[in-house]
């Protein structure tokens, strides 16, 4: 393990398979760090990505790398026709299907974002959350979401941004870089993978690059809000 940045890779295939393993290590204890790390502002967020959507009753949304399925399972209050939750980290996926609760309209599945085993136009929405940072193609990832999306459909990212705000980013740092990690390591006995967390937020793009990349993937328009004082973006692209 290189001790410059635990996230940075040679490949993108040895991105990919670390990512996967890390999240199928923590899988268990996923919930709960995300709560304790945000002190619960995160279902704030999730609940804020799926109004963004625009899902309604009759809809189809798929939540790429749902991890435990939070945002599917914050979705199914709309009570849509379907929600697909795919996930390339079979442990994550275990654990969000352990939390179905007899929803016939929500089915995890293993897909890998790079490749999504879905026809063109078959969603009227897709939301992926705090994945963006770990995909080893952000390109393809945003591409594959955008052709399994219907023309005027919308494409959700919510993801942790890069924080600029020269005042409380020592701050920022000190609680991230430090205090995440120490909590990730006693609550998650994963001090590694929480360590990883914050350094792949520091090689992120800015929110301003990422409206960029959708563009490019055929967005229009694109716009994104910020966040927790500017530490989270999210973005909204309609599919043209
Ligand atoms: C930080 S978790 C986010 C889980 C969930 N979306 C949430 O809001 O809590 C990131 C998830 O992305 C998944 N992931 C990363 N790259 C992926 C890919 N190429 N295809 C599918 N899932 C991927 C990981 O396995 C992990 O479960």
């Amino acid at each position: 393990m290189p001790n410059t940045n635990i996230a940075q890779f040679e490949n993108p295939h040895e991105k990919a398979q670390y990512v996967r393993s890390m999240f199928d290590r923590i899988s268990a204890k996923y919930d709960l760090m995300n709560r304790l790390m945000t002190f619960g502002q995160d279902i704030r967020w999730r609940k804020l990505a799926i109004a963004e959507t625009g899902l309604s009753q009759q809809g189809t949304l798929l939540d790429l790398g749902c991890g435990t399925g939070d945002l599917a399972f914050d979705a199914l209050k709309v009570d849509p026709n379907l929600v697909v939750a795919a996930d390339f980290s079979i442990d994550m996926v275990r654990t969000g299907q352990l939390k179905k609760n007899g929803q016939t309209n929500l089915v995890f599945t293993a897909a890998d974002g790079m490749a999504l085993p879905f026809a063109d136009n078959f969603f009227d929405a897709a939301a992926t959350g705090f994945v963006m940072r770990n995909v080893a193609n952000i390109d393809q990832f945003i591409a594959e979401m955008a052709r399994v999306v219907r023309p005027g459909g919308r494409v959700v990212i919510l993801e942790i941004t890069p924080f600029d705000k020269p005042l409380l980013k020592p701050f920022y740092r000190f609680y991230f870089h430090s205090i995440v990690p120490l909590i990730g390591g006693i609550v998650a006995g994963d001090r590694e993978a929480y360590t990883y967390l914050p350094k792949s937020v520091d090689i992120f793009l800015s929110a301003d690059e990422l409206k960029l990349r959708m563009e490019k993937a055929g967005m229009q328009p694109v716009n994104y809000q910020l966040l927790n004082m500017g530490t989270v973006a999210l973005h909204t692209g309609v599919v043209v």
